[in-house]
This record gives C-alpha cells, structure tokens and sequence, in this order.
C-alpha cells in the first residue's frame, strides 16, 4: 500500500487514541466520591458482570519514553506492602458498596509493573480479590511484566496464583535505542523469559513494541521485527510513540533530532505491518496484531471484538472497575478515575473515602458516539440496521451534520459506503483514529485538540 506524503502530513494531527469516549480530557468531577458510590450500589443490585483492573504503579528504574502512569521506587517491600495496605481498603469499600461478591469476566493486573510486588504480596493481594469477587480461572486472567525484572520462579508462582494470560514489554531489541530510552534487554533476556512462559503454558503471550522511539531507522527496526517474528507471540501491540513532553517532562530528556521524522515513522509502521501480514498475524484493530489461531483474530473475523482500558478482548463483561492509582473504570454508563497523586491516594483510603478524581456520566449522545467510534475501531465497520436496531433512529438522520465528514472520508480513500453502511479501507485502518475525530463532538468543538499525540 503506498500512501503519499501529502497524506501524511494531512493525516499527522493531535489526536485521541479513543480508548474511550468521551475521551479523558473532558471528564469533569461532576464524577465523585457520591456519584461512584450510588453507581456501585445500583450495580449491586443488578447480575451484571464484571471486569476488573488493578494498577500497580511502581517500577524500578524510568523509561524515557514512558506516558504511563509510573512511581519509580527501588524494589523495597515496604512500598508494595504500604501500597496493598490502601489497596485492600479500596477493595473493602467497594465490595461493601456493591454489597454481593460479583462474578469477573476479566482480571488485569496493569502497570506501572505489577510485577514489582513479591510473590507474597502477588498471593495476598490475588486472595483478598477473591474473597470479594467471583474470579472465573477459566476467563482472561492477565498480567504485565517487564522481562528484565522477572524471574522463572515468580512465573511459576503466577501460574499458581491463577493468571494464564501474560503481556511484556518488548519495545525495540536495538542496543543504541535501548540505550536512548534507559532500559537495556538483549534479545536473549527476551527470548528467554518468552521461552518459561510458554513451557509454563501461559497463553495469548503479548508483545508490546513501539515506533518512533530515538535511533529507529528502517534497518533496526526491520531486525527487531524479524526478532519477534522468530520468538511467535500470539499478540502484538505495535504502539506509536507517544510523544508528549508537556505531560511527561521526563520526555524532554530525549532529544528531538534523534526521533524519527513523519515520514520515517510511518515507513516503521508499515515494514512492522506487511511483515507480521507476512507471517500469519491479522490486524485485528489499528495497532494490534493476532495470530490467526488466536481467539482474539477468530474474534475479529467474527465482529466480537470488544475494547476497553485494559485492551482488546473477546469477552467484555458489563460493566468495569479500576482499583489502585490513577485506575479507571467504567460503571452505570459513568467513567470514574481514582486520584493519581500516591500520597492522596493513602489519605482518602485512610479516611474511608472512595479515591475517585473525576469521570464522565454520558449523556445519550455520548452513548451513540461511542457506539460509533467502537464500531469504526474494533469492527472496521458501521452497520446501519444494526444502528437502528440499538438505537431506534436512522444512522444518517442521526449523523447529518457529520455527513461531510463521512464524504471526506470517502473521497480520501479512508471509507467506504453501500447500502449497508460505512467501512474502514485499509489505508482508512491506519489513519482510523482521524476517522473517528469527525464523530467526536467534543474533539470538533475544540474543547479537547491540543493535548494528544499525533495520530501517526
Ligand atoms: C505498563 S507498560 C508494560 C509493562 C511493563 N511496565 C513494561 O514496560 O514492560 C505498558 C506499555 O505501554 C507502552 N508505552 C508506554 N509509554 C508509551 C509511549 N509514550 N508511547 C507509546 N507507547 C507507550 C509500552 O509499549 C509499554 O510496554
Ligand atoms: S514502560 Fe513499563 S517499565 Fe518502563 S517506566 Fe513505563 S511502565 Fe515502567
């Protein structure tokens, strides 16, 4: 697919990544302590299901070019046993809340490094979990780690504790870019750590990769992929750096003449892309590659893909919760975010007080928006009868003012309309998120524009 450079610098604006929507920067705290407390009550009530994710924010030692929301502490017991304090706390006011143990779908342990607890503190944490909630072993029981600071022996006791999914951050194999990003892990650390857990039988085994990071050029990042091809992960997140000093200052440190230009990033993005096409992966969503045995490309082909903040999967429950620092969780049609200052995380838990910041209650256009936008973004496609079917009005009565946009689209190669309704060409694939921002109300009121990372 070539795809000119006029296109690129059209397409190459400040964008959201559409994690959610309504998108983080226009949540208020119209979302607190009371309105959470009333959603989880109301929750209670029901027999949804649920997802749960809990984020450890700690890590050893600072990525550069990380946008994640990290302490860095050395690995002491104190801080992870300080930090499961309040984390049991939260757990308690929620479950007292909620007031059943409900049934989780989904369990995600995120980061930060969960793995940055010991093994007891994995077992005492996983245990309270369970005395609250209805964890099914069978479903996705997922965790994060960073191969340079797991060891054989904490993946066994992870498969013990219960988690058979895993995800690790592998980014670039590259010595002079590993240098540049502060975090050193030869090939052989990967391999091998990839090599226990799958003696180990974890499956869905996840890559992170990232492009655009310093010091990438088409030859290295070439060599990276064909590492990785060779190591056969079932997942790939194959993520664009996010480059965005004015949040994470620590990126100041990396110096701008050594990232890669526009151009150049994209060309990484498409020798990474034709390649795992090459080799047996779909892409399953923007930046997300499946191997075709994995259920989550057999969920793809079959329009069940689901996604939500701990990524994409197949079985979404109703409704979601986060626990732990800065989480985010998503319950009674209401986005809730904890605090993401660690010292007022400790005092709210210690005065019994849900730790929640801010969120977003949607309102029924939000609701019909990010219907759409989960649609463009993890199904590639927009049905008209099955719009109407949700939400009882016509898709292009509903959508007229947008219908420019959807013209634009389509004269740019990005869409294409039948009767049937809208789909993502491939090219449309790779710039989808500038799709979904002509459906983004808020994005178009230009409440929101200037705090994203470009879309390319
Ligand atoms: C919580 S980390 C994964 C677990 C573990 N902390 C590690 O790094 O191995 C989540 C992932 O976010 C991605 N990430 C972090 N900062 C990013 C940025 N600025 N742009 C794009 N992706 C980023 C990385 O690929 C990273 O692996
Ligand atoms: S990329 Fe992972 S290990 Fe590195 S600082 Fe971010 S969360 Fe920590």
């Amino acid at each position: 697919m070539s795809i000119s450079r006029e296109s690129i610098k059209k397409y190459n604006i400040p964008g959201p990544r559409y994690t959610s929507y309504p998108t983080a920067p226009v949540w208020s705290d119209e979302v607190n302590e009371s309105v959470y407390g009333e959603k989880l009550r109301s929750f209670g009530q029901s027999n949804k299901t649920l997802s749960l994710y809990i984020h450890i924010p700690f890590c050893q030692s600072l990525c550069t070019f990380c946008a994640c929301n990290v302490v860095i502490r050395r690995q002491e017991n104190k801080y992870g046993d300080e930090y499961l304090k309040y984390l049991f706390t939260e757990i308690e006011l929620i479950s007292k809340e909620i007031g059943r143990k409900p049934s989780i779908k989904q369990l995600h342990f995120g980061g930060g490094t969960p793995t940055y607890l010991n093994t007891q503190q994995l077992r005492s944490l996983f245990k309270k979990v369970q005395e609250h909630f209805d964890v099914d072993l069978s479903s996705e029981v997922a965790i994060e780690i960073d191969p340079r600071t797991i060891d054989y022996e904490k993946l066994v006791t992870l498969k013990e504790i219960g988690f058979n999914r895993i995800s690790f951050g592998v980014q670039d194999f590259d010595q002079k870019v590993q240098e540049a990003i502060n975090r050193i892990q030869p090939l052989a650390m990967v391999k091998e750590v990839n090599q226990w857990c799958r003696d180990l039988k974890f499956h869905s085994i996840n890559f992170d990769l990232i492009y655009g990071l310093p010091y990438q050029t088409q030859a290295s990042f070439s060599q990276t992929i064909k590492d990785v091809i060779k190591l056969t992960p079932d997942r790939i997140a194959l993520y664009s750096f996010a480059y965005v000093p004015w949040l994470k200052k620590h990126q100041n440190k990396l110096s701008q003449i050594t990232l890669p230009d526009n151009e150049l990033k994209l060309d990484l993005f498409l020798l990474a892309r034709d390649a795992f096409i090459e080799n047996n992966y779909l892409s399953i969503a923007m930046d997300h590659f499946a191997r075709k045995d994995d259920e989550l490309a057999q969920a793809y082909n079959e329009g069940e893909l689901y996604r939500n903040f701990m990524g994409y999967t197949v079985k979404p429950a109703d409704e979601y919760i986060g626990l732990g620092l800065t989480s985010i969780g998503f319950i009674g049609k209401t986005f809730i975010q904890n605090v993401k200052v660690l010292p007022e995380y400790y005092k709210m838990l210690s005065e019994n007080r849900l730790a929640v910041e801010r969120g977003k209650i949607l309102n029924e256009d939000d609701e019909i928006r990010q219907w759409v936008i989960r649609a463009l973004m993890c199904q590639f496609q927009l049905r008209r009868d099955v719009f109407y079917k949700t939400f009882h009005i016509p898709f292009d009565e509903y959508f007229r003012d947008e219908r420019d946009h959807i013209v634009w689209c389509i004269e740019e190669g990005l869409l294409l309309e039948d009767d049937k309704g809208l789909k993502v060409t491939e090219m449309g694939k790779i710039f989808v998120r500038n799709i979904c921002m002509g459906f983004d109300q808020y994005f178009q009121k230009q409440q929101t524009k200037q705090q994203f990372s470009k879309t390319v």
